[in-house]
């Protein structure tokens, strides 16, 4: 018992582990994270309705989407913004390796008669066809990637833009990174929940790597007959560090941003947004 809660509370190196896939596609905990990205009055897994929708506003008016637009969205959810952006008459090509989110904005697309392209794929491995004016990575996904899997993925969507396309993303700051503590909590859901429909224990550390700028919320749920161990990585940066690895990937900062709603760069907030290009 001892030795098995040391290693539940072991430090592992910074980025050792991976495992984003298993946060949004087991069948149970993607119900449950679906069920956060439609409830538009939580920014859990998605903004609220109102947030996205001036997210939305902002990014047609300011690309300048319409019909001869092509818009790819990485890690597109359910589509609450790729459907915004289709509105446009945009071409959309929206890709998450959710299977239920995929499904879920199919149908709402179909529904809508949009025809947006969504592809069920890892976006770490997928080769974008043709050009694209605006990419998107909304809700701070691009901060739980490790570093080689950023600068892989900064240097495809390079490849991606169209001549004057731009990248637009939304990142935790060091602000946010300054207001993390470390803490270790424990607890037990006998009826189910979150990470299961059946009975479990969770164990919760969340570890800070003050050289990195890195957080880690590490859980091990503990299930009668399985025990899984996830890593939420965040990765948080300043418009400084961010410039230098977009300038690896050859590509520059062109608008330093508060949020994905075009709001003014603000140094005191949790969050900040680029545009970037080529
Ligand atoms: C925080 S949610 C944001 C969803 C959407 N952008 C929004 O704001 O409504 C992150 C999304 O990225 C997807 N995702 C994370 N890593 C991915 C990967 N490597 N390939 C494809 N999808 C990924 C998840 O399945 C999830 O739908």
């Amino acid at each position: 018992m001892f030795n098995q809660l040391e290693l539940i509370n072991e430090r592992p190196a910074v980025f050792a582990h991976m495992t984003v896939a298993d946060l949004w596609t087991d069948p149970h905990v993607s119900e449950q994270m679906l069920r956060f990205h439609l409830d538009g009055t939580v920014a859990v897994s998605s903004g609220t309705t109102e947030w996205i929708e001036a997210a939305t506003t902002w990014m047609a008016r300011e690309f300048r989407l319409g019909g001869n637009s092509r818009v790819l969205d990485l890690g597109c959810g359910p589509g609450l913004y790729a459907i915004r952006l289709a509105r446009t008459g945009a071409r959309v090509t929206g890709v998450d390796f959710s299977a239920r989110s995929i499904a879920y904005a199919r149908e709402a697309a179909q529904k809508a008669g949009l025809p947006i392209d969504y592809v069920h794929h890892d976006y770490l491995a997928y080769e974008p066809a043709g050009r694209f004016d605006l990419v998107t990575m909304i809700m701070r996904d691009y901060c739980a990637m490790e570093p080689s899997q950023r600068l892989a993925l900064l240097r495809t969507i390079g490849s991606a833009l169209a001549s004057g396309g731009a990248f637009v993303f939304d990142v935790d700051s060091t602000v946010a990174f300054a207001n993390m503590a470390e803490e270790v909590s424990y607890s037990h859901s006998p009826r189910g929940g979150f990470w299961s429909a059946e009975a479990f224990f969770e164990f919760h550390n969340r570890f800070v790597y003050p050289d990195e700028r890195v957080v880690l919320d590490k859980f091990v749920v503990v299930e009668a007959n399985r025990t899984r161990t996830l890593f939420n990585w965040i990765q948080c940066f300043d418009p400084t560090m961010l410039a230098a690895e977009l300038g690896e990937a050859g590509l520059r900062i062109d608008a330093t941003l508060g949020n994905v709603t075009g709001a003014p760069f603000d140094p005191a907030s949790p969050e900040f947004a680029v545009v970037a290009r080529r």
